[in-house]
């Protein structure tokens, strides 16, 4: 938890006795005087240096006025009068005071807060981990109580892992989500394949039981079932990846390959929008370092805003067009849509999540996609014209560019 620099905790005392973390207040009006005097002889010979005699100086003149119940706690002393008038050095480590005279030099030359972590040392023995925010309230600089505060780091590092669990299963929930949004493409990829299966099946059967059985045209029928077969296979193993939460694992990839896949789960989607898609996929990428899985989860969800952008939007022109190509030691994807483009307004949150101008839109899409961009070192840009449309572009790295590099 940080505090906000505008907190006068002076004004508003039961603030400073009930907030969760440590707060101390200090009395700083000798430690300005030791600044002042050191900076008078900085003045003089040029040699002001927050060395270790400054450190102990400055440490030795702020004093501890008052320590909220949950200081006390962290410091494991029950009579906050026991930690009163005690010199901050008491209750710091070396390298941690070092940090904090840095700060009181900062708040002395006007900053309002510095934060930084270190260490706390517990007056019956034994060191905390953890955060530091020192800070003045606004109305003056350098005056008397400045404060200081401290929050477990432990407590920081598991907020921080439940922050990152909740992300990773907001990712899951919005790509299960996508997996909703496609099923009648995917019903109609996989029936398709299966429906071609049953009738060679049938074929080949019919082949067989013939006086003379036709074993050319089984094979023929054979190798027909075997392809469909691999095909619905393709499907379902793309869905379950995309349902999945399996590790990030970035391996040579073919880009093309992932767009075509892509663009097998949307092609009902698209259809049933009447848009049209038009692919520009260069013949002569090299392979990318990426997650396949993941980029396949950016173009889904730039393709669908787009599709969807251009039904919604009514226009008469739905054109998608999703284009690779080389850019030095990148390789480009954009995903260019002929929709209403995007409002200026709109362009300011477009990526934030939960944003979303759709009455059932969650407003996850856009802020995943970057998210995945940026975890592979890029970044995603926009251009959009009114009334002509929006597109999309990112860069990947080239594989071989990679590993030269
Ligand atoms: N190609 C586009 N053309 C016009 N507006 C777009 C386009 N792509 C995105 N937007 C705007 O950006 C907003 C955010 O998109 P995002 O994909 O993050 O969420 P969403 O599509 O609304 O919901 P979902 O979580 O279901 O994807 C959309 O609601 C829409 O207003
Ligand atoms: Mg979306």
């Amino acid at each position: 938890m940080s505090i906000d620099a505008s907190l006068d905790l002076a004004r508003d005392s039961s603030l400073f006795h009930s907030m969760p973390i440590g707060i101390l207040r200090l009395s700083a009006k000798d430690a300005w005087k030791v600044i002042v005097d050191l900076r008078a002889t900085e003045k003089r010979s040029g040699a002001f240096e927050l060395n270790q005699d400054v450190s102990c100086a400055l440490g030795n003149a702020c004093l501890i006025a008052e320590a909220n119940p949950s200081a006390c706690v962290l410091l494991q002393v029950k009579d906050p009068a026991a930690i009163a008038k005690a010199p901050i050095a008491s209750i710091l480590s070396e390298d941690t005071l070092k940090r904090f005279t840095e700060g009181l030099h900062q708040l002395f030359r006007g900053q309002n807060a510095i934060v930084y972590d270190g260490s706390l040392t517990i007056v019956g023995g034994g060191e905390h981990q953890v955060a530091f925010n020192l800070w003045q309230t606004q109305r003056e600089v350098a005056q008397d109580d400045i404060y200081l505060s401290f929050s477990s780091l432990r407590e920081r590092i598991s907020l921080e892992q439940a922050k990152d669990g909740l992300q990773s299963d907001l990712a899951r929930s919005a790509r299960v989500s996508l997996l909703g949004e496609m099923t009648a493409s995917i019903a109609h990829e996989v029936n398709q394949p299966l429906g071609t299966i049953v009738a060679s099946a049938e074929a080949g059967l019919r082949w067989l039981s013939r006086d003379e059985p036709d074993i050319a045209e089984v094979k023929l029928l054979l190798e027909r079932i075997t392809k469909n077969g691999k095909r619905a296979a393709n499907v379902i193993a793309t869905m379950r990846a995309l349902a999945s939460n399996k590790k990030s694992e970035r391996l040579p990839t073919d880009i093309n390959s992932v767009i075509e896949e892509t663009i097998l789960l949307l092609r009902t989607d698209f259809a049933k929008r009447q848009v049209t898609l038009r692919l520009d996929l260069s013949p002569t990428l090299p392979p990318v370092k990426a997650d396949k899985t993941q980029i396949l989860q950016v173009i889904v969800n730039l393709a669908l805003n787009a599709a969807q952008a251009m039904a919604d939007g009514q226009a008469w022109n739905r054109t998608l067009c999703i284009r690779t190509r080389r850019d030095g030691a990148d390789v480009m994807v954009d995903v260019e849509d002929s929709g209403p483009g995007i409002d200026l307004h709109v362009r300011e949150r477009l990526f934030e999540s939960f944003f979303s101008t759709k009455e059932t839109g969650i407003g996850m899409g856009l802020a995943i996609c970057r998210s995945i961009i940026e975890a592979h070192g890029s970044r995603i840009e926009l251009q959009s014209t009114p009334h002509l449309g929006a597109r999309f572009s990112f860069a990947l790295p080239a594989e071989h560019a990679q590993t030269n590099g």
